[in-house]
């Protein structure tokens, strides 16, 4: 059984795109990787990579792998330490005893889910740092794959139904999804709405290994451990999510970057960004034009969730309360069809005593004709803030006018392989440009090609 799909026939329409080359893909491309491109594609846990450097990337889930074991080690060895060396009151060693069971039983649940996906644990920090604070951990979404396919509470009951009611009667074909996590929303909308295809796009690993399984009808252990359990049986609850409804035909998850999606132009009538935009672009009116691009004539954008932000992620203008990010989304061309304000009960564990009520911004915006004038530039490309990344050679450069020879030179040197630092050292051996400035000037030329491609 093809996991991945969990359906029958691959979709032929080449509605992604290889993130180094920008060559049109179709589905089944995903996990052969790109005709044009040296570096082969990666699957890991079934799962296509369409990144532009996906070996980094698998490397430092590893290395993420490998911090939560010596985390969860060290956890343990505190209780054990506790457990020996004080008289307790016999509910409380029971409480500390079934915690060091649970920890490490917890350790050999995830442990297997990134060995069954083929990522060995690295020693070595994270190279990439996290992008978005307090995601760089194993860890970081574990609440939400409860939530999503573990705990019996309402709230992933009572997501759809205000998603489904802001859709209202349009009937897409084909949904993109950023920041997908568990996928219990997506998935459930995916049903509900009878979407042909849906291509659910997230960077994080165990949440996407966990909903391959359960989509797939498989039901995967993971031990729970609430943040403030009840009692003391609850400090640990032995979970086995599943999914009730699993199997539809044409749900696909893709590991990608989800601010600089790899898909072609309108090639989507339905975006879904769930508790995504204020978490994780820096500035959300840099997203917008991306929305905007991947969707058809008449597409829409669907949006849920808060509007919270982090501190230390976004300065103070770009946090945008909900009459602003109104307006920002009729700047970037589109026009709101539907909205809505809810407060919802969120991460509610049954066994917890705490969890957090949240204001909820749903809506449905419609893509106009043209992106609007107040659309912002989206955030630079991975390859143009790391010089050792392959820098695309997009389509528009073959009809690019370059207002300066150097720009020619650089235009000529983009092959889909060479990094804008081997692009410098090309234009130092054949061109003769001073080393020391070969980089920046490179750098500049290419952050002018890419902008321009907009406007050709
Ligand atoms: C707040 S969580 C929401 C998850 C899920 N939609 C939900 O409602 O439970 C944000 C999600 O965005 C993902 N994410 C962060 N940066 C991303 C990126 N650059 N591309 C795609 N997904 C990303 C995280 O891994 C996480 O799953």
């Amino acid at each position: 059984m093809d996991l991945v799909s969990a359906g029958p026939a691959p979709v032929k329409d080449a509605y992604l795109h290889c993130p180094r080359c920008l060559l049109r893909l179709g589905w089944a491309d995903a996990s052969q990787g790109c005709a044009e491109c040296t570096r082969s594609a990666r699957v890991v846990g079934d799962i296509p990579v369409l990144v532009s450097d996906p070996s980094e990337m698998v490397r430092d889930w590893g290395a993420q792998r490998a911090l939560f074991s010596r985390e969860t080690r060290a956890t343990r060895d505190v209780v054990l330490a506790q457990l020996a060396g004080q008289a307790l009151p016999a509910t409380t060693r029971t409480r500390l005893q079934r915690l060091y069971d649970r920890l490490g039983r917890h350790l050999g649940e995830v442990e297997a889910l990134y060995e069954a996906a083929g990522v060995p644990a690295v020693d070595e920090p994270v190279s990439r740092g996290e992008r978005v604070p307090g995601e760089g951990i194993a860890t970081a979404y574990f609440d939400q794959i409860h939530r999503d396919w573990g705990w019996d509470t309402d709230e992933p009951g009572a997501a759809l139904e205000i998603v489904l009611e802001v859709l209202g009667d349009r009937r897409p074909q084909r949904m993109l999804v950023l920041g997908a996590g568990a996928c219990r929303l997506p998935y459930e909308l995916h049903r509900a709405a009878g979407l042909e295809t849906t291509v659910a796009i997230d960077i994080n690993p165990v949440p996407f290994f966990v909903a391959r399984r359960v989509i797939a009808g498989q039901s995967v252990a993971l031990t729970e451990f609430p943040r403030c359990p009840r009692d003391s049986h609850a400090v640990a609850v032995d979970r086995t999510l599943r999914s009730s409804n699993p199997g539809a035909d044409g749900f696909h998850l893709l590991f990608a970057d989800g601010l600089e999606p790899p898909v072609p132009d309108a090639s989507f009538d339905l975006v879904l960004t769930p508790w995504f935009i204020d978490q994780v672009p820096k500035d959300l009116a840099t997203l917008l034009p991306t929305i905007h691009r991947v969707l058809r004539a008449g597409g829409a954008w669907l949006n849920h969730g808060p509007l919270l932000y982090q501190p230390t992620h976004t300065q103070p203008a770009h946090r945008y309360r909900e009459d602003e990010v109104h307006e920002l989304t009729q700047a970037a061309g589109f026009s709101l069809a539907r909205h809505r304000w809810d407060r919802l009960l969120y991460m509610q564990s049954p066994a917890g005593s705490q969890g957090r009520t949240e204001g909820i911004a749903t809506f449905l915006a419609e893509k106009k004709d043209r992106p609007g004038r107040g659309a912002v530039e989206a955030e630079a490309p991975g390859w143009l803030e790391d010089a050792t990344l392959a820098v695309p050679r997009w389509p528009e450069l073959d009809g690019y006018q370059p207002p300066h020879p150097m720009f020619a030179a650089v235009a000529s040197l983009i092959d889909g392989s060479r990094s804008s630092q081997m692009i410098a050292d090309e234009m130092v051996r054949r061109f003769s440009l001073p080393a020391d400035a070969a980089l920046g000037g490179v750098t500049t030329c290419l952050a002018e090609m890419w902008r321009a491609r907009r406007s050709q």
